[in-house]
């Protein structure tokens, strides 16, 4: 197949050069019909290439001409048999996943520290999941995936589950051995769903960690636009044939998505594909080496450690993408949050993501030397300032506990429930997921019983400014929890 080619893109160009007169939605019809200063701002060719599944633009929903022709060349440059666009992110792939190969009551094998979406799909489908804990990283404070041994631990004990569902890689870029994962899966017959959101670039470089694909696994959901350079929102749902259906994939996907399919997107898919299967292998190739250089001045700056090779070693860290900075800073004895603000107040930096006790920095193509050298400036800066004010000691590291399941997601989230005080809700079965965004990661879900760990940790989390969000109430001073019905008042 000719991957410099862009049947989808070429072909709303082709549609907008006969310059056709609209009677159809977007009612904007090429910016004409909208706020002007909008209009001028976001220029006149992407707004006319703004359309809908009118002929001959293909149907997301049917795949029959462009958008055909442009998922069979995803595939081809995945390594798929089925590559399905998404234009509600990687969410909305994950949940396709989920529900194809899930029925009401079917068992499920997941680590427990999943996205949000994956219990979305979990509490929509009714399946129930049998948690894998992740393994903990205790110097730098944060999860990394499910080991083999665990997940063959589960499918023993659960041999009627319906799929393994793994990250690969995890938010920080670090990967089990996903080979051996799907070994023990395919055993027991199970399909393996894989959660790349920061994966899409992993398939083009042989110095990155293996693809779901490349690993043999039967489904796995991508975020192209996180890691892979297409706009925000586009994703695409790989497929290898053999335990899960296509046909039943796309009638889950289609049922999940939007009707009015943006076109902007599904673009951006195709041509995305194109420089990742043209340029990818270069392009990454440079991106590793900017990476290098800034994780080698980086450990190079008293206080900080950028984590490399050395983590690799053990089941969970077997592999790793060197792409993603994970600097560790408790030993300037402040938070990453700490760091996150003071990066932007006095350099403008912004950073993809902060904890307790690390910040992460993602180095893409889009980077050049400038950015990474602002960068060491910067830490540089930041590091010296805190040896000046240091009274403070290295900062702990604590992981919280992972709550116990007491009731299937689903069951609590559709139970009665009251609300409470949330600093009063120890021992009580939650109703709702709370979370730090980002990554998005339930500290517990529908259906866990909270504990005192987990409400300092989140008190922790507050303090420390980080995003904790999910409960209803926004204050967070309240909390929905299952109704418990007492036999006397
Ligand atoms: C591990 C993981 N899975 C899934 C998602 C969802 O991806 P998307 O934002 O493309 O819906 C994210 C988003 O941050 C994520 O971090």
């Amino acid at each position: 197949m000719d991957q410099s080619k862009t049947p989808l893109f070429s072909g709303l160009k082709q549609h907008i050069d006969k310059k056709p007169v609209q009677f159809h939605i977007p009612g904007h019809k090429q910016g004409k019909g909208m706020d002007s200063e909008f209009a001028s701002f976001m220029g006149s060719q992407s707004l006319a290439i703004d359309l809908i599944n009118i002929e001959p633009l293909d149907d997301l929903h049917h795949p029959h001409g462009l958008i055909k022709d442009a998922q069979t060349l995803a595939a081809e440059a995945f390594g798929a048999d089925y590559t399905f666009f998404s234009v509600q992110g990687t969410s909305g792939a994950i949940m396709t996943m989920v529900m194809s190969v899930c029925n009401p009551g079917d068992k499920i094998i997941v680590p427990r520290n999943v996205h949000k979406s994956v219990t979305s799909a979990i509490i929509f489908s009714g399946a129930i999941p049998i948690f894998v804990h992740p393994a903990l990283d205790d110097q730098l404070g944060i999860s990394h995936g499910i080991t083999p041994e665990a997940v063959n631990h589960a499918c023993e004990a659960h041999p009627d589950a319906k799929a393994v569902l793994v990250i690969n890689p995890t938010y920080f870029g670090v990967t089990a051995d996903l080979k051996q994962i799907v070994n023990i899966a395919h055993d027991y017959g199970m399909p393996v769903l894989v959660d790349e959101a920061h994966g899409v670039h992993i398939h083009f470089h042989e110095r990155l960690p293996a693809s779901a694909m490349q690993a043999g696994a039967d489904l796995a959901a991508t975020s192209v636009h996180k890691l892979g350079g297409a706009l925000t929102q586009s994703s695409v749902l790989n497929l290898k044939e053999g335990l899960v259906s296509h046909e039943r994939v796309q009638s889950v996907l289609s049922m999940l998505t939007t009707t009015s399919t943006s076109y902007l997107l599904l673009a951006s898919l195709d041509t995305s594909r194109r420089h990742l299967a043209v340029n990818g292998k270069e392009m990454i190739q440079q991106t590793l080496n900017l990476a290098d250089e800034a994780r080698r001045k980086i450990n190079q700056i008293p206080g900080l450690y950028c984590v490399g090779e050395e983590i690799l070693g053990t089941p969970a860290t077997f592999d790793y993408d060197p792409t993603k900075l994970i600097i560790s800073v408790k030993d300037l004895g402040v938070t990453g949050y700490d760091v996150e603000v003071w990066l932007r107040r006095h350099y403008q930096i912004e950073v993809e993501l902060s904890d307790l006790y690390n910040i992460l920095c993602i180095i893409t193509s889009g980077d050049s030397n400038r950015e990474i050298t602002l960068l060491i400036e910067a830490l540089t800066h930041l590091a010296g300032e805190a040896a000046r004010n240091s009274k403070v000691d290295s900062v702990k590291v604590s992981v919280p506990d992972i709550p116990l399941l007491a009731l299937s997601p689903r069951e609590a989230f559709y139970a009665s429930s009251e609300t409470i005080p949330f600093a009063r809700s120890v021992g009580r079965i939650s109703a709702e997921f709370l979370m730090v965004y980002p990554p998005g990661i339930p500290i517990f879900i529908p259906g866990e019983i909270i504990t005192q760990d987990n409400i300092d940790y989140i008190n922790e989390n507050i303090s420390a400014g980080l995003p904790v969000q999910g409960l209803e109430d926004d204050t967070l001073e309240t909390i929905q929890v299952i109704k418990e019905h007492r036999a006397f008042k």
